[in-house]
């Protein structure tokens, strides 16, 4: 088991497997209805048994919970429906215990409507927090910035009666944008920070992190004040608690995600949005092409960085980053269901989204743990949970994890009504189809196919920890390849995109004498001289690993292998 120092070293999580939790809905440890940190700290040991080695934590702090948490009315402080800060200890204990790290979610941008300091700053304009906020006689100023919630909300600005003033909020109204030109907020902030990695955090996922900083004439977003600010906050926190891993959810285009990096003085791990909706399409279209583009542009990360990939999360697929004709396809493909789209992008569960079929959600599995960087899981996807479109807003893809086949999904010691949410209805992806319990006692379950392949991703983790990713040709149009290397080893990864079967060849550098060895998916494969032949079924994929030859005592080592497509 790791010690807490230990856990720090190193860029530690190219090998680890991210999972995120919304702690409301995970395990209800107290029987109150409601999720809580005492429930992660009891099922860390199915954590660590899924290979997790990192959890995100959705806000825990206190709030008004009109976002999820979102709307912080006390950032120093746990929110007493999920616990206290000794449970918090706890549970940072324990996971650390488990080998697991702990990360947070720091939410900068804005604070909740009822924070004591927007009321005092709305209700006297002498105030000292008056300045935390951004307000307007016209509401008229930055014009130019879009609406991110823009099926819920008309304008980024709102008139306040109480403060004869509008004030700007780039998510719901209730979350007052806080005013970084405010040397006061930048210092409050830091302090937060400092705060909960005093309480063990290794680190967070800042939210919204494009849009601290505003100027008039600009879309208000990524300005360079932006990325000065995570620059400081960065060096700060590396000084006193070196390793702490901060993750950027930048939601942009591939020129405006990159530079999140900072060449490596910014955020070790930015989410790869770009990415995300290209492997849905991908599918769609039987082609992975798209993916190949994406990865091409983004690959190698700085060195010490890696980007963080993910399916799903607990928003809406964020079409944001796709053209206009793409949309059109994703809803086409996937949004045929009423109410399923929000603020342009889908309101699904990866398993509905896939139909339920089991052997594609491995394989986008065993796609994102293929990847260099760190695969972010999203909680109830391994065991291929479904969703409820009757929720409001984003809440269908946050409903009680399914433990047991019970009514209540075994969430709670409360019956299914007294639930902080309704459980999953649909009796293809309800509690009695899909849960824990059941998928764990199921060889060939769901549950056991990605447990599975984070183990042999974890035992091999020479090749898949690497920074290296080299193109491959598999010679069929729907088949993705790529090798993963090391000086000791290769791995080469082939998904079929296609529903149907497809046979094909890889040529291996002659180099590799050892014999092809199937590590993982299905298939079969057969080395001819310097080529493998594979034939892969529908929506499948292989995991091919090759030993290099040992050199003789007293030679050089070899020279490293080719290196990624990219630079
Ligand atoms: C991020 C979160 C989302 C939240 C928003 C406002 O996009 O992922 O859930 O509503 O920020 O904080
Ligand atoms: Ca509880």
């Amino acid at each position: 088991m790791a010690s807490a120092e230990e856990l720090r070293q190193g860029a530690w999580f190219r090998n680890a497997v991210f999972y995120e939790i919304p702690v409301r809905s995970f395990y209800d440890s107290n029987g109150d209805g409601i999720g809580d940190l005492g429930g992660v700290t009891q099922k860390l040991d199915y954590l660590s048994e899924l290979g997790v080695r990192a959890i995100w934590l959705l806000p825990f702090y206190r709030s008004a919970w009109r976002d999820e948490g979102y709307d912080i009315t006390d950032h120093y402080s746990i929110d007493p429906t999920l616990g206290t800060l000794d449970d918090l200890d706890r549970l940072v204990t324990d996971a650390h215990a488990h080998g697991i790290r702990v990360l947070g979610d720091f939410v900068s941008n804005h604070v909740s409507i009822d924070h004591p300091w927007f009321q005092a700053a709305r209700k006297d304009r002498g105030s000292p927090h008056r300045n935390w906020f951004l307000w307007s006689d016209t509401g008229k100023e930055f014009s130019r910035t879009r609406i991110i919630f823009r099926d819920l909300e008309r304008s980024n600005w709102t008139w306040d009666e109480t403060a004869g003033q509008y004030y700007f909020h780039r998510f719901y109204a209730t979350q007052p944008d806080l005013n970084y030109d405010e040397p006061a907020v930048r210092a409050e902030m830091t302090k937060i920070a400092r705060f909960w990695l005093g309480h063990g955090l290794d680190g967070f996922r800042c939210d919204a992190v494009p849009y601290l900083f505003k100027r008039e004439g600009t879309r208000c977003q990524s300005l360079p004040e932006v990325h000065q600010f995570f620059q400081e906050l960065r060096s700060i926190l590396d000084a006193e608690f070196p390793g702490t891993v901060l993750v950027a959810e930048a939601n942009q285009s591939v020129p405006e995600t990159v530079p999140y990096f900072g060449n490596g003085r910014e955020f070790p791990i930015v989410m790869h949005f770009p990415l995300m909706p290209n492997l849905y399409l991908a599918l769609g279209e039987e082609d992975p092409r798209r993916i190949r583009h994406v990865l091409q542009a983004t690959l190698p990360a700085p060195h010490g960085c890696g980007w963080a990939y993910f399916l799903r999360n607990h928003d809406e697929v964020s079409l944001e980053q796709v053209s206009d004709d793409e949309r059109e396809m994703f809803l086409w493909i996937y949004g045929r269901y009423p109410r399923t789209v929000l603020n342009g992008g889908i309101r699904r569960r990866l398993a509905p989204m896939l139909d339920g079929n089991d052997a594609t959600i491995a394989m986008m599995h065993a796609l994102l743990l293929s990847l260099p960087g760190a695969p972010f899981l999203y909680y109830g996807d391994e065991i291929g949970m479904g969703d409820r479109l009757d929720l409001s807003d984003r809440d269908g893809v946050r409903t009680p994890m399914q433990w047991t086949s019970e009514e209540n999904a075994g969430f709670s010691a409360l019956p299914v009504d007294r639930l902080v949410r309704p459980p999953v209805t649909d009796p293809n992806y309800g509690p009695a189809a899909r849960n824990v319990a059941e998928e764990r006692s199921r060889l060939g379950s769901l549950y056991h196919q990605i447990q599975q392949l984070i183990a042999i991703r974890s035992a091999n983790v020479e090749e898949f920890g690497s920074e290296r990713l080299a193109a491959a040709d598999a010679h069929a149009t729907s088949v993705l390849a790529f090798w993963r290397d090391q000086p000791s080893a290769r791995v080469l990864c082939l998904f079929n995109f296609s529903r149907a079967t497809v046979t094909g060849t890889v040529s291996i550098d002659p180099e590799l004498r050892s014999a092809p060895v199937l590590i993982a998916g299905d298939g079969t494969i057969e080395r001819q001289e310097s080529n493998l032949m594979y034939t892969l079924g529908g929506r499948r994929y292989a995991w091919v690993r090759f030993v290099r030859p040992v050199p003789p005592l007293g030679t050089p080592a070899a020279a490293p292998p080719e290196s990624s497509p990219s630079r």
